[in-house]
């Protein structure tokens, strides 16, 4: 099916359900719209509202995208705790409803746990208190390496309740990637669990924690969950978070934190250097993971609503816990992967726990396309409304999968495109409110300005029907605060290209109706299974092995994980290319950076191709790396153009 086929059948007007008219229809979005960005003072102290403030605000927003000052802040004089915010305020109206349903790895080994608003509050307090003893105190960051399970929830709400910042750590990252992060933001405790299961399978946490602690400050405490009671090792640092929170009291006042005290810390791959320790807000934050999540997903009240993210990533922190829960939703946090025991575990869950909103991965509804729909077919679906998809561009076939098989026709999908840096939604369509476009993210959200930019000039492309880079003309109250102790590098980075812009790093287009497609990243970040990659980080691991002189990595297209690890490498003198060698290499990178790091093809490139001064022209690998080189452009610049034949010829890549 075309593209243009599936457009014609797309324009359905979303929600169906006439009983349940959407929180904003079209009408309402283009009023709503207009007035976020003429009148945001007025837009956005009415919905700062919708969440609770110890002391309100009086200023709604101030910030400057000027070049060398950028400085945001909203609600500044206001004070809140955002924990009180998720769980606190529910107590009354509904302290009996499940906050959180948590499904874990192996469903034939546990059952599901409910855990209620009074439940969760009971095991929030307790785990601040066991922080504070531990000496975390306001502003004093906590490292969090857990499973996907409650406790990594509660950790969270726990810091925010004491005012301390946590920075969460996938837990699929290798002890080195976790010791950097723990030095990077000086974290006193860094919480873990013994063992985290996933897809059947054991990443031995605890013992990770032990390795990236041999290059920390001796301070660091180990608070120490026991998930699956596997022996574990024992340090004088370590601390039985079981055991102290069996005893700890069930009560502790939330602090009154400003609305601009950090939240959290939540590192991420760019195009240069080691991974940026992105800082966000709490009362700009949670006003906007909030409001995204209620409208963009149409929740109502009494909805279960499934991010099928980890909480390792920022999708996990704004859709599975700050959001659903400063709504007073059900959220469900699940443990395993899509495909154990069966190809049927999303669905078998969604009919299991009768979930209405879906949000989840390209990469995921590809990997399950491919398993085929008796799959879906086999589970009943019919409480699912509304179906998200984030992470990557969907391909027209996995978004007509998905809507057909999954929807059955009759859910809206809002591809919701967004960033670590973002907090929350940017540009989606909104379910009842847009004439829906697979493939495409379609619209701003309320507040958001994006502006095509030409890449080169940097002049702003006005019209329809163009294409150029994806920038954001002024603030919204979501977007990241600064860089982790280097505000310089928070303006080089997203204000340095495109002065009085933020930068997103992606590629656009805007079409004839205005609605906008993503092209995916202009810059060295690649997007692999949704989970973003510095090429520079992958080199820089290659080259930290002793055989290995020189690396590129490059992005190349993959069916399923929508971008493959391609790396160029080219050994040491004397040292022979070998398929033991490429293992090597492939086990190297994964105890450096961590698996989904893992390079998916290793080219042996004698000599890489260069420019005169020495730079490597990236464009000619990415063409080679996708097996395109009919177009390779002008190479008569390059130092030793014989270089591009050997690799054309031993490329790895033949489609
Ligand atoms: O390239 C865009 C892609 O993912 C990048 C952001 O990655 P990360 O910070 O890890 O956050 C992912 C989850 C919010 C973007 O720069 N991306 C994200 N969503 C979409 C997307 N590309 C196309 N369509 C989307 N819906």
């Amino acid at each position: 099916m075309t593209t243009e086929d599936l457009l014609n059948k797309a324009s359905q007007p979303a929600t169906q359900d006439t009983s349940r008219p959407p929180h904003v229809n079209a009408q309402d979005y283009a009023r709503m719209y207009a007035e976020s960005v003429n009148d945001p003072d007025a837009f956005w102290a009415r919905e700062g509202k919708r969440i609770d403030w110890i002391k309100p605000f009086q200023t709604v927003k101030n910030t400057s995208f000027a070049p060398g000052n950028v400085d945001i802040r909203w609600f500044e004089d206001g004070t809140l705790n955002v924990s009180a915010n998720c769980i606190d305020r529910h107590l009354e109206t509904r302290g009996d409803q499940t906050a959180i349903i948590w499904e874990p790895d192996d469903p034939n080994k546990e059952a599901a746990l409910h855990i209620t608003y009074k439940d969760l509050h009971t095991s929030v307090c307790k785990m601040a208190n066991v922080l504070t003893d531990l000496g975390v105190s306001k502003g004093d960051r906590v490292v969090i390496y857990l499973p996907m399970i409650p406790e990594a929830a509660y950790a969270m709400l726990a810091c925010a309740r004491i005012g301390a910042i946590h920075s969460i750590v996938f837990a699929g990252f290798s002890p080195d990637a976790l010791g950097a992060r723990i030095n990077g933001c000086d974290a006193k405790v860094v919480i873990t669990a013994d063992y985290a299961p996933r897809g059947g399978r054991e990443t031995p946490l605890k013992s990770n924690t032990d390795t990236a602690l041999l290059h920390c400050k001796d301070s660091v405490k180990c608070l120490v969950v026991k998930r699956t009671g596997s022996q574990t090792t024992w340090t004088d640092r370590d601390h039985d978070c079981n055991a102290l929170m069996a005893s700890a009291s069930d009560d502790f006042a939330p602090a009154a934190m400003g609305a601009e005290d950090p939240l959290f810390i939540l590192y991420t791959s760019g195009s240069t250097g080691q991974p940026k320790g992105v800082v966000h807000s709490s009362g700009g934050y949670l006003v906007y993971a909030a409001m995204t999540h209620e409208i963009v997903f149409d929740y109502h009240q009494g909805d279960v609503f499934w991010c099928t993210a980890d909480v390792g990533w920022v999708t996990g922190h704004s859709y599975i816990v700050y959001g659903p829960l400063a709504n007073g939703a059900t959220t469900i946090m699940f443990e395993g992967v899509p495909t154990f025991p069966d190809a049927g575990r999303f669905w078998e869950v969604c009919a299991k726990h009768k979930v209405n909103q879906f949000y989840t991965a390209p990469t995921a509804i590809r990997a399950l396309m491919g398993a085929g729909p008796e799959w879906v077919e086999k589970h009943d679906l019919s409480d699912l409304r509304v179906l998200g998809s984030v992470g990557e561009p969907i391909n027209p076939e996995a978004w007509n999968w998905y809507n057909e098989v999954v929807g059955k026709g009759n859910c809206p999908i809002v591809d919701t495109f967004w960033q670590t840096e973002t907090g929350g939604h940017m540009l989606t369509p909104l379910p009842g409110a847009t004439q829906l476009k697979p493939g495409a993210a379609q619209q701003p959200f309320f507040g958001v300005q994006p502006v095509v930019l030409e890449p080169t000039s940097g002049e702003v492309i006005e019209g329809n029907g163009v294409e150029g880079v994806l920038c954001i003309k002024d603030s919204w109250p979501g977007q990241m605060r600064t860089v982790w102790q280097d505000h310089e590098r928070f303006e080089k980075t997203y204000f340095g290209d495109y002065k009085g812009y933020y930068f997103s790093g992606d590629g656009c287009r805007r079409d004839e109706d205005g609605d906008y497609w993503i092209t995916g990243r202009v810059d060295d970040v690649i997007n692999v299974s949704g989970h973003r990659m510095g090429t520079a980080e992958v080199e820089s691991a290659l080259v930290a092995h002793a055989k290995v002189a020189e690396s590129a990595v490059v992005g190349y297209p993959h069916d399923v994980k929508g971008q493959g690890i391609y790396a160029y490498v080219t050994l040491m003198n004397g040292e022979e290319p070998s398929d033991e060698l490429r293992k090597e290499l492939e086990v190297w990178v994964r105890t450096e950076i961590g698996p989904i790091a893992k390079p998916d093809l290793i080219q042996w490139a004698p000599g890489l191709p260069k420019t005169r001064s020495g730079k490597i022209m990236r464009r000619i690998l990415r063409k080679i790396a996708e097996d395109d080189f009919s177009a390779l452009g002008d190479t008569s610049t390059l130092a030793d153009p014989s270089v591009v034949d050997d690799l054309i010829n031993n490329r790895m890549n033949r489609s």
